[in-house]
């Protein structure tokens, strides 16, 4: 046994026949892929749900085509709700999470001199859309400290909504940036005592630990299905509160799939979520995430959230005895994606030569994390995330490349 964490994988591996789930993934021998938190690999009835809609539209029209799968599309929310703890009605299905989360703030009708508040960890996209709520209506945006130990510090951030009353706090669960999970739940439960309206980014948690929007306590939820989730690229889904359903929040640029146009200068919102999408839909896209969806239920939520952090620990523990190579996570929890910096590398080259050993990683810039790695004073890292696929073996094939790279740099 090589550390404590060993321990926690092997005992989480035995809940998941991780031989049958790899079977299971078409993709899964022909690369070790530790990017999970960019995109994950498809299981097998994930690409037959997306395949056979792409050729029954081929066939017989992609209206009718639509009409006829109009069940399993609605199999999309029903998947959805029973991940997240809500009711299908809450679910909007989304082009990507950025979109999910853009069309929720444009729903929100922000004054000058509102109050944004947010942590230093929020994703890149989204803090370029509060400056740009900034530029436009002249929103003020609030960062809450971190605390010592890393991540938000959820006293410090509580102490500022009172000072703020926001009009909206926002956190991102998992940045995409470091493996530090935020405190989403105790933020939320702040939000709820002070009824504030609050919305939650979990891009890289959806699919990796499991989700209850009751427990977090937020009034609007953003996720992508393709990473975590394993759904295919070009998805996502925001959840909508029933309290902001009720309170009549609707989207700028609704849309005649979101509203009825009742009179020549009327029009109602529906009363769902579905008042946050638009009237095209990619129908094969959406039967792969109501598959994936599925299939990561089937396979269980506490079972993976036990299993893929585990791995990622012991991943991120061999790399930090490597001689030459900064772990740069923090933080009170830690979740699957693991980021390091390697002493004389540039970041393309260092990548290009896992790729060249069929590991898939990715690169993360300074412009991507503006306070996180100012305050780690990096310009860039190598993040790996593996998910509950991937083996301990695979851990072991990667930590040799980097140990090999390291001394060959
Ligand atoms: C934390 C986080 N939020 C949001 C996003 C954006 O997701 P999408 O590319 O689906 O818009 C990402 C993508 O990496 C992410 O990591």
């Amino acid at each position: 046994m090589r550390n404590d964490n060993s321990a926690s994988v092997l005992a989480a591996e035995s809940l998941l026949d991780v031989a049958a789930l790899r079977a299971d993934t078409p993709g899964a021998d022909a690369v070790v892929h530790f990017n999970n938190a960019g995109c994950g690999l498809l299981a097998e009835p994930v690409l037959t749900a997306l395949v056979e809609h792409v050729r029954l539209e081929a066939a017989m029209g992609g209206y009718e085509a639509a009409a006829l799968r109009a069940e399993q599309v609605g199999a999309f929310y029903t998947e959805v709700a029973a991940l997240i703890g809500c009711a299908p009605r809450n679910i909007a299905f989304a082009g990507s999470a950025t979109h999910a989360f853009s069309t929720a703030l444009s729903a929100i009708p922000f004054e000058a001199g509102d109050v944004i508040l947010t942590t230093r960890n929020d994703f890149i996209s989204n803090q370029i859309a509060f400056l740009s709520l900034r530029k436009r209506f002249g929103v003020r945006v609030v960062h809450a400290p971190d605390a010592p130990e890393g991540g938000v510090d959820v006293a410090a951030m509580g102490a500022l909504m009172r000072e703020h009353r926001p009009r909206l706090v926002a956190a991102t669960h998992i940045p995409t940036n470091s493996g530090l999970v935020q405190p989403v739940a105790a933020i939320g439960r702040l939000c709820r005592e002070l009824d504030l309206l609050y919305l939650v980014d979990a891009c890289q948690s959806a699919g990796q630990y499991p989700i209850d929007v009751t427990e977090i306590g937020c009034d609007l939820l953003t996720a992508t299905c393709r990473k975590f989730l394993r759904g295919p690229r070009g998805s996502g889904f925001l959840y909508v509160s029933d309290r902001v359903l009720r309170a009549g929040y609707e989207p700028l640029f609704i849309d005649m799939h979101g509203a009825r146009w009742t009179e020549p200068d009327r029009y109602r919102p529906v009363d769902t979520a579905a008042r946050f999408e638009e009237w095209e839909f990619p129908y094969a896209t959406v039967l792969g995430c109501a598959a994936a969806v599925r299939y990561a239920r089937r396979v269980g939520m506490d079972a993976v959230a036990r299993r893929t952090p585990a791995l990622a620990a012991v991943l991120r523990g061999r790399l930090a005895e490597l001689p030459g190579v900064r772990v740069l996570d923090h933080g009170r929890q830690l979740g699957a994606l693991v980021t390091f910096a390697v002493e004389g590398w540039e970041p393309e080259p260092f990548k290009a030569a896992l790729d060249a050993r069929r590991i898939n990683s990715a690169l993360s810039f300074r412009h991507f994390a503006q306070f996180d790695f100012g305050d780690k004073d990096v310009d860039w890292c190598l993040r790996l995330s593996p998910h509950y696929y991937n083996t301990e073996q695979e851990v072991d094939q990667v930590v040799a490349a980097v140990a090999e790279l390291g001394t060959g740099a």
